[in-house]
């Protein structure tokens, strides 16, 4: 099997399981709270953008499409692009369900070689898919696709911290993740390969104590509410500690094409 049928059979998989509790949520509000504020920074820079009801947005490596729905909701008209047709399928009914069918469109395809005209989009949204692609095809790919001085907003997950490389390594021993994606995880030096074609324009970082909060989400629910705003101040203030800045789960970068 190769590597794309392998992330199909995956994905295809995951989306049948689906979990109850993010059922039918939306972007920020699918992820556990206490891990949603790099979901947040990124639906509140799209909301902040002056122009944002013209913007031809693309949910690169879409999933389920949730974030896709909530880029919309923004004003956006979005194309949110996936390889894993089951996974769509989940997109086009939340989004039918919302009567947002007008403003989104779902298309299979493989996120290093789309079905795009060069300079289609204005801004390019992708949150945890990267680990997924060859990462200089990706890069690539964004380039071609995103308009002159267009931006790509990037959030995913960071791999230097070893507590969270030993997780994601008995996740692929028990057979919950591919082994691609597990290698694959992004470094510094991955964000780094993307100056080759964009201007990288911030990079912020996200979830070092939240993360460890996050599995008694489950259990404690609401009661865990003040807990989860103290350790995300507490996260806040960490990560404004010099040399932290491997040590967070997830990152948000904003890259900009240049003219
Ligand atoms: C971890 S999920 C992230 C989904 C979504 N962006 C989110 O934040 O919920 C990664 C997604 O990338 C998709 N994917 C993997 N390889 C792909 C490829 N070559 N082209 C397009 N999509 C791909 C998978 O099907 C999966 O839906």
């Amino acid at each position: 099997m190769d590597r794309f049928q392998e992330q199909i059979k995956h994905y295809d998989k995951l989306s049948q399981q689906g979990s109850e509790s993010s059922m039918g949520r939306i972007g920020s509000d699918s992820v556990k709270k206490s891990l949603s504020t790099p979901y947040k920074y990124c639906e509140d820079f799209v909301k902040n953008l002056s122009n944002k009801q013209d913007l031809e947005l693309l949910d690169f490596g879409c999933g389920t499409g949730s974030h896709s729905i909530a880029m919309a909701l923004q004003g956006a008209k979005v194309t949110g692009i996936d390889i894993s047709q089951l996974t769509l399928n989940k997109g086009y009914h939340l989004a039918s369900q919302l009567s947002l069918n007008h403003r989104i469109n779902f298309v299979r395809g493989n996120c290093e070689q789309m079905p795009f005209k060069d300079h289609s989009f204005d801004i390019i949204y992708c949150s945890g898919s990267m680990f997924c692609f060859d990462l200089d095809k990706a890069y690539k790919e964004l380039n071609r696709v995103v308009r002159p001085g267009g931006l790509i907003v990037l959030l995913d997950t960071l791999g230097h911290n070893p507590l969270l490389n030993l997780n994601r390594w008995i996740k692929l021993k028990m057979g919950k993740k591919i082994e691609w994606s597990v290698k694959h995880i992004m470094k510094m030096s991955d964000i780094e390969k993307a100056k080759k074609y964009f201007d990288i324009q911030h990079i912020y970082f996200f979830d070092f104590f939240s993360v460890f909060v996050a599995p008694f989400e489950g259990i404690f629910g609401k009661f865990m509410l003040p807990f989860i705003y103290l350790v995300q101040l507490l996260d806040k203030l960490f990560f404004s500690i010099p040399f932290t800045h491997k040590m967070a789960f997830k990152f948000v970068c904003i890259l900009k094409k240049r003219v």
